[in-house]
């Protein structure tokens, strides 16, 4: 992203004042190699999206030092980043073993993340995670406060952070916080399984403002804190929440991508058929799927959909090729480690039952590609299969839709993504609990003409394009603005 697209209202507040980002995973990673150190840029559309804003406004970045040469480069866990260029501040936090197994492992992946997906069999919320994950949540806060100064604007990304902006605030009370929220919000039947619901929300609610993808997340978190804070009261139509002399105000702003960066990126010839030629890609057809591997990314049911599709279409065999990159996560975590075995083993099957000597229905590409590949893997597929069972927005959806640059592209879209309210409209809406219908849906998609996938693909573009990743972020950060606690600003509590 380039920060010359920032809002002048946004610049020229940002010049004025400290920016402080918070967020679980850091920009810059250090680590040992062969001897030496090298410096790593972990991938990430966001963390790249703010790393420009970052060097503009010369402010502190908080996040967990988990390169392994880290606290080498800088005993204190601070250092001045870009390497090459330095000009802000990363302050990294250590966490040790049971800190990323109580905070990271626990909390944060086996209690936030099932329960805002909505997916309770997973579910484990544990009392001692969440000490832990308190803990951790404390440790951040107190390297905000430390780095704070008055009219410091502090932004917390996503659900490792439930708790430090309480912990913030009772320390500086003038301070402007505000929280990005990267998951779904769920409805509040599901909420209320959750033992620590009410501390959450009270963390959460001292932030001036919080945002969400979509609207249907701010209602939801509305409707938890109606039945769950007694002292709050809630305002649905102005999408605020009072409490005592406090108030927070809830938006939705869906997250964007950087589309310049990556139709640069698409519009790189030659490196599709390398790519091809390695993995073996055959077939003249081609669909991809592209996820971390996740129980929340419908997975296992996209296999069974391909499956039927192959069943029901027999004259696709050597035709038709799903292209599966999707790199492992979270592994130590059983939920996780079972996803995995049945992905593996629906792809041993259909690739038994209906690969030839030549040919192979399923070409799974288990390592983070690099960008210039991946994009071209975007630029020539057919087909994108986004089948997320629950997603806060899949930005997979519009990475496809940006790097379409030839504009022929069918985008088949979970009605459970985030990204759905957005593109929707125009992409071959799936519901991926429904294998027959999924199936249809891959032929429905191969049938369209030509204009009619052109028409479809352009109206996608257009959305991605003018609502990007620079337009979210000046919304983010201008309502932020908006929310400036009107009081005396005078006392400083750094
Ligand atoms: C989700 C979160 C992101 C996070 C990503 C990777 O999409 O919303 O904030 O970066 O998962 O997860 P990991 O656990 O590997 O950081």
């Amino acid at each position: 992203m380039n920060d010359r697209q920032l809002s002048p209202r946004v610049l020229e507040a940002l010049s004025g004042r400290e920016l402080i980002v918070v967020s679980n995973r850091q920009p810059y990673a250090h680590s040992r190699e062969d001897g030496e150190i090298t410096v790593s840029r972990p991938a990430g559309g966001l963390t790249a999206g703010i790393d420009p804003v970052m060097q503009r406004t010369e402010g502190t970045w908080i996040a967990w030092g988990d390169g392994d040469a880290d606290f080498e480069v800088a005993e204190d866990g601070r250092v001045r980043v870009p390497p090459d260029d330095p000009s802000y501040t990363l302050s990294r936090i250590d966490l040790s073993e049971e800190d990323l197994e109580g905070y990271y492992y626990g909390y944060s992946n086996q209690a936030l993340w099932p329960l805002c997906h909505g997916m309770i069999y997973p579910v484990r919320c544990d009392g001692r995670d969440f000490e832990r994950y308190r803990a951790v949540n404390r440790r951040f806060a107190e390297a905000v406060v430390e780095e704070a100064e008055k009219g410091s604007l502090i932004w917390f990304q996503d659900y490792h952070f439930g708790l430090a902006p309480r912990f913030v605030r009772r320390e500086a009370p003038e301070a402007l916080l505000t929280q990005f929220w990267h998951i779904p919000w769920p409805t509040a039947n599901t909420y209320e399984v959750c033992p620590q619901a009410e501390a959450l929300l009270d963390g959460l609610l001292a932030n001036d403002l919080l945002v969400f993808h979509t609207a249907e997340y701010v209602e939801n978190f509305l409707e938890c804190v109606a039945e769950t804070v007694p002292d709050a009261t809630v305002d649905r139509d102005r999408r605020i929440v009072r409490r005592g002399d406090r108030t927070t105000t809830v938006r939705a702003f869906p997250l964007g991508i950087d589309a310049e960066r990556t139709e640069e990126l698409a519009s790189e010839s030659g490196v599709w058929s390398d790519l091809a030629e390695r993995y073996g890609i055959g077939g003249q057809t081609v669909a991809l799927g592209v996820d971390r591997l996740d129980y929340t990314k419908g997975i296992p049911e996209r296999i069974d959909a391909i499956e039927r599709f192959f069943e029901e279409n027999p004259d696709w065999r050597g035709e038709f090729t799903y292209v599966q990159n999707g790199s492992a996560s979270r592994s130590e975590i059983a939920s996780y480690e079972y996803l995995q075995q049945r992905v593996d083993t629906a792809i041993q099957r259909v690739n038994r039952r209906f690969g030839t000597g030549e040919w192979q229905p399923i070409v799974r590409i288990d390592e983070m590609l690099p960008e210039e590949e991946l994009y071209a893997l975007y630029r020539h597929s057919d087909l994108a299969l986004v089948s997320a069972l629950r997603d806060g927005m899949n930005l997979v959806a519009k990475e496809y839709v940006a790097s379409q640059i030839d504009g022929d592209g069918v985008l088949l879209l979970s009605k459970f993504a985030g990204a759905h309210a957005e593109l929707g409209e125009d992409a071959v809406t799936i519901n991926p609990f429904d294998t027959q219908a999924f199936a249809e849906a891959i032929e429905r998609a191969l049938s369209l003409s030509a204009a009619e996938r052109e028409e479809r693909m352009a109206a996608q573009r257009r959305r991605v394009t003018e609502y990007d990743l620079q337009a979210w972020m000046n919304d983010v950060l201008e309502t932020a603005l908006d929310c400036e606690p009107a009081h005396d600003r005078s006392v400083t509590h750094a």
